[in-house]
């Protein structure tokens, strides 16, 4: 154990926490982690940042899935935090889009960037961490509760994260008994600008959206859970067995 901790701090990567989903999660994690957050931009002027440093120890990293050397970077980027100490125990890949894609709008290139950004770039993310997490690590992976009843406004989404679905199994199958490897599939937690919550909410079997606060409980029980590995947990308020 003491391999993977650094005073009791264990160090985990969040692709993607920076904003929204996670942010929420690295604010909540920074209470007794320390974190690598990454994001598609440049760094700078986040205050929520400087205020988790004053407890945690804070890495930032730009990760973007569009850069052509993506994958060179993401290798140096995980060779200095070695070079420097940091032993990481667990890692949450988070980053997405959520695009609107009917059919009938469909193109080679739309659905090029929306498999690239959410399928292409969390299986390159789990490939560039997997040997690099500390034995006991959990890789956690967000998908959508659209693995049990795709959006269909948003099918070639839908289509990525059922995709993600068939990795959570099938890495876990790969990196056992070192790493294990969760997912998330969830409902509407934060939604998207625009979106018609009120509908949303009466859509699921508890008349109402998610709260990041469940995404937070459901990584800690995931991270906490040795027995665990190769599932998807499902957080949706029921969503699915809401009649059509
Ligand atoms: N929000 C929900 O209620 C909900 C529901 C179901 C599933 N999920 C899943 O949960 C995860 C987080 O969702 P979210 O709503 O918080 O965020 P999101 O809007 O789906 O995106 C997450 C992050 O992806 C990053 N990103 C965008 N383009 C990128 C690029 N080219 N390269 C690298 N990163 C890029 C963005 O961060 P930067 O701008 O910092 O790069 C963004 O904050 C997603 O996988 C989503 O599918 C969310």
């Amino acid at each position: 154990m003491e391999r993977i901790l650094r005073n009791d701090r264990p160090c985990w990567v969040l692709v993607g926490g920076r904003r929204r989903l996670g942010r929420a999660l690295a604010e909540d994690l920074a209470r007794d982690h320390d974190l690598v957050l990454t994001s598609s931009e440049p760094w700078g002027g986040e205050t929520w940042v400087d205020d988790v440093s004053r407890t945690a120890r804070i890495r930032t990293l730009q990760w973007n899935a569009e850069h052509p050397d993506l994958v060179s970077r993401m290798m140096a980027d995980l060779d200095t935090l070695e070079a420097d100490g940091w032993v990481i125990s667990g890692a949450i890949l988070l980053a997405g889009t959520f695009p609107a894609s009917p059919l009938g709008t469909w193109t080679s290139e739309h659905l090029d960037a929306t498999w690239r950004m959410n399928l292409s770039f969390p299986f390159l993310c789990a490939q560039a961490l997997a040997p690099r997490l500390a034995e006991g690590a959990c890789l956690q992976i967000l998908l959508d509760t659209s693995i049990h009843q795709p959006w269909l406004q948003r099918l070639p989404y839908s289509a990525a994260k059922a995709g993600l679905a068939a990795l959570v199994p099938g890495l876990a199958q790969l990196l056992a008994p070192k790493v294990r490897v969760v997912g998330h599939a969830l409902g509407t937690l934060l939604p998207a600008e625009g979106s018609d919550v009120a509908f949303l909410a009466s859509r699921t079997l508890l008349k109402r959206i998610g709260d990041p606060a469940d995404l937070c409980r459901a990584v800690r029980f995931a991270a906490d859970s040795p027995f665990l590995t190769g599932e998807v947990l499902t957080q949706d308020g029921g969503r699915r067995w809401v009649d059509r």
